[in-house]
């Protein structure tokens, strides 16, 4: 029974250190310390034992199933530690990868334009002011001096929705709108920015949607020559200190006199070249002095009050001041185009 014992202890023990996994160890533990074990078996015949003999086996069968669970326990803790030290080595991070790249957007080149304008002008004084894209007729051109049957209502072909409603084909009903709410009463100082809509076949230099900022001061004694230096600040912050304005006459209805403003050409610096079309100038807006119709019918005393109005295309402002040749790379999104204003400074 001794020996019995002695072997028992010998395979237990070498089957606990060949377990290498929790579940082998614990069924081990079953097989020889489990109620159905050989121990308890061997436990089970003491009976048949001298009264010599039984307290000697007894204790060694104790030993004997003491060292198994010691055993078992130790194993047990090692196969534990060990799983853990396996999990935490597949878990690992790397801190000192680099990370990977976040693709960061960018403000789209016309937002840029727009905000830097509006920016030179709030640092004058101006505020910004802002109208709806769908506008009456009254407002696009009746209110600018434009009635129903004027021919000039041609040089701007309209989308109409109604009879009395349209896109608005320019800004310059905002500047109306802002009359009328000051009713009356000087000064006015503002710039509107916003989107434009013209019946044009969309190509290189066209598009059917775009965006002008208009301008409009008035106030008493305002003359050209306020809007002569207003309009080189503007040409000097936008496209470099060293550019040129001229003022050409032209028509509007809303202004008299009117000028269209062209800015000395960048690439050659006057000289002339195929940007410039050999002039050494490049028109980018067009401006002059309030119409007193359109004065008076927003409620303005003409005699009292005057004033200058400006508009210009922000797509062309872009185009020149970027270089950029197609206005519709402006609204096709390509990631190559718009990632190149990233970090551009004016
Ligand atoms: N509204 C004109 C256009 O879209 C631009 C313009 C010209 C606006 C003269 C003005 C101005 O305020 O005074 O072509």
């Amino acid at each position: 029974m001794q020996e019995r014992l002695l072997e028992l202890q010998e395979e237990a023990l070498q089957k606990v250190t060949a377990a290498s996994e929790l579940k082998e160890l614990n069924e081990v533990r079953v097989a020889y310390l489990g109620k159905k074990g050989p121990i308890t078996e061997v436990l089970r015949g003491m009976g048949k034992l001298s009264a010599e003999e039984r307290p000697k086996i007894g204790a060694l069968a104790n030993e004997v199933r003491e060292a198994i669970a010691t055993e078992i326990e130790q194993k047990q803790k090692a196969l534990e530690t060990a799983a853990v030290n396996a999990k935490l080595a597949t878990e690992t991070i790397d801190v000192t990868l680099p990370g990977r790249p976040v693709n960061k957007g960018n403000l789209h080149p016309l937002t840029r334009v727009v905000e830097e304008i509006e920016d030179l002008f709030i640092g004058m004084g101006y505020t910004v002011a802002e109208g709806p894209e769908v506008e009456s007729d009254y407002y696009n051109f009746e209110a600018l001096n434009l009635p129903k049957s004027h021919p000039a209502r041609d040089m701007q072909d309209s989308f109409y929705i109604t009879e009395e409603i349209l896109m608005r084909t320019h800004t310059s009903p905002v500047q109306a709108r802002t009359m009328k709410k000051h009713k009356g009463q000087g000064p006015v100082k503002i710039i509107c920015p916003g989107k434009v809509y013209r019946r044009d076949n969309d190509d290189a230099t066209h598009s059917h949607q775009f965006q002008q900022i208009e301008g409009l001061v008035i106030d008493e004694n305002i003359s050209m020559s306020d809007l002569k230096g207003t309009l080189d600040v503007f040409a000097k912050k936008v496209f470099g200190q060293d550019r040129e304005i001229r003022l050409r006459p032209s028509f509007f209805p809303f202004t008299e006199p009117s000028v269209e403003v062209d800015i000395s050409c960048k690439i050659c610096g006057g000289k002339g070249c195929s940007v410039c079309k050999q002039t050494g100038w490049i028109e980018v807006l067009g401006a002059g002095i309030v119409h007193p119709n359109v004065l008076e019918m927003a409620g303005f005393d003409s005699k009292k009050y005057s004033g200058f109005a400006f508009g210009m295309g922000v797509e062309r402002i872009a185009m020149l001041k970027y270089g950029v040749d197609d206005i519709r790379h402006f609204y096709t999104n390509d990631v190559r185009f718009l990632k190149q204003f990233n970090h551009h400074e004016a």
